[in-house]
């Protein structure tokens, strides 16, 4: 065959895709789905009627192209949003850029700033696509692990119990470090880092001249009262971060893909050009809707009718009403801090897969596999959010996501009843 055909060489070892398999299986077999990460319940009526308000205008702007760097309303709110949060004076035009979805900030990110031998770290568990986009950078990621830091107590663990080992980060750093990757509240675990935790890299950050990539989508999403801080917010970060936003995660339309990058000129003007190069530009009217969106959201916030400040109850019920289902059919739940997944440990209740013997795949994807069709249950195994050294390590849990409809929940929770009779298998 004609080498023409080959892929680009940056491409090697990135073509595998877990989201690609699982929400295929999931479709396949009908399965209740708590696999994928996203709501299925609508979006705010205040922001879906601005959509449609917004394509129905008489004036025909809004079916054209806008601002290339972000939609002037949008960048407006976002720059007075971020401003409050951050406590600085942001620039609409320098120091926002909306892009399509949290995901293509990522690419920008990495492929403005991440060069041929520059290295990245990232913390495990972590989004997959991490990873991927380093390697297509050119860079090396730099892994470090989560570790339970408690010993078990017949008592729940908690996402805060994942911690990282300072000096195990320390030693990460090296002279070739560009930057590090942060997701607070991180998928799949749900940690919220602490404000000690973040000025461990923080500090770490300043002292070795590394950029800070900060994943923050599930900023409006904290459960128990605990509290998002932005590590940009802390002493010397600013200068050197980059903080990504989705307006899919913060108003339930992931869909939309709406997404942006707050941070200093000096950084964002080089994400601008990756951004000209490639998309160059966001659907306009989801832009003007998410505007609006956030304009609401200013006006009225912190109080008890923001959208920010009920969704994550409505989550934390969910949350809890998910958690009391696994566990009265003895799984174990890590209770998540953040976002809206949980991840739980199979440990105990390890079944013999049919093809367990001589699979090289990790045992919790053949697990999810299984449960999907057998028990037309649907969740992600949590190896894909590993890296192949740490993979067989972390193949015993799966990640459910509990931004669903009751009703789903429900459904879930009456498969793990039904078979939670049919011992042995929990
Ligand atoms: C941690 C994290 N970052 C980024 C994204 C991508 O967000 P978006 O849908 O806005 O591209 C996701 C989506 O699941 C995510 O979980």
């Amino acid at each position: 065959m004609s080498k023409k055909t080959l892929q680009a060489r940056r491409l090697e070892g990135t073509d595998a895709n877990i989201w690609v398999k699982f929400v295929t299986l999931t479709a396949a077999h009908k399965a209740v789905n708590l696999g994928q990460g996203f709501p299925n319940f609508p979006p705010p009526d205040f922001v879906k009627d601005a959509f449609v308000e917004a394509v129905g205008r008489k004036d025909t702007l809004m079916h054209q192209y806008t601002r290339a760097f972000g939609h002037p309303r949008l960048v407006a709110v976002l720059a007075r949003l971020f401003g409050k949060l951050l406590g600085r004076e942001l620039d609409p035009e320098t120091n926002v850029l909306v892009t399509v979805g949290a995901y293509q900030s990522l690419f920008c990110c990495f492929q403005a700033l991440v060069d041929e031998g520059d290295e990245v770290i990232i913390i495990e568990p972590y989004f997959d696509c991490y990873e991927p986009m380093v390697k297509m950078a050119g860079g090396t990621p730099v892994f470090i692990p989560l570790r339970l830091k408690v010993a078990e107590t017949g008592k729940l663990i908690s996402s805060r119990d994942w911690q990282l080992d300072p000096a195990e980060l320390e030693a990460k750093f090296t002279t070739r470090t560009k930057a590090i990757v942060l997701n607070s509240p991180n998928n799949p675990l749900g940690k919220v880092f602490s404000r000690k935790e973040l000025e461990i890299i923080a500090n770490l950050c300043v002292k070795h001249d590394v950029l800070c990539f900060s994943d923050e989508v599930y900023e409006w999403l904290v459960y128990d009262g605990n509290e998002h801080i932005r590590i940009a917010s802390l002493p010397g970060m600013w200068e050197r971060t980059l903080t990504i936003g989705s307006a899919g995660k913060t108003f339930s339309a992931t869909g939309w893909k709406v997404g942006w990058t707050v941070g200093p000129d000096r950084l964002l003007k080089h994400l601008r050009t990756v951004h000209q190069n490639s998309v160059y530009h966001c659907a306009t009217a989801a832009q003007e809707a998410v505007a609006c969106g956030l304009e609401k959201e200013l006006e009225r916030f912190g109080k008890p009718d923001s959208y920010f400040v009920q969704l994550p109850q409505r989550l934390q019920q969910k949350r809890d009403f998910l958690i009391q289902n696994l566990v009265a059919v003895g799984m174990k739940p890590i209770v998540p801090e953040g976002a809206y997944f949980l991840m739980v440990d199979l440990s105990p209740f390890k079944i013999e897969l049919p093809d367990q013997a001589n699979s090289e795949e990790p045992y919790d994807s053949r697990f999810a596999e299984w449960m999907i069709k057998n028990k037309g249950l649907a969740a992600i195994p949590v190896s894909a959010f590993y890296s192949s050294q740490q993979k067989k390590n972390f193949d015993h849990f799966i990640r459910f996501c509990f931004a669903k409809e009751d009703s789903t929940l429900k459904a879930a929770s009456d498969i793990l009843q039904e078979w939670s009779r049919q011992k042995p298998c929990l």
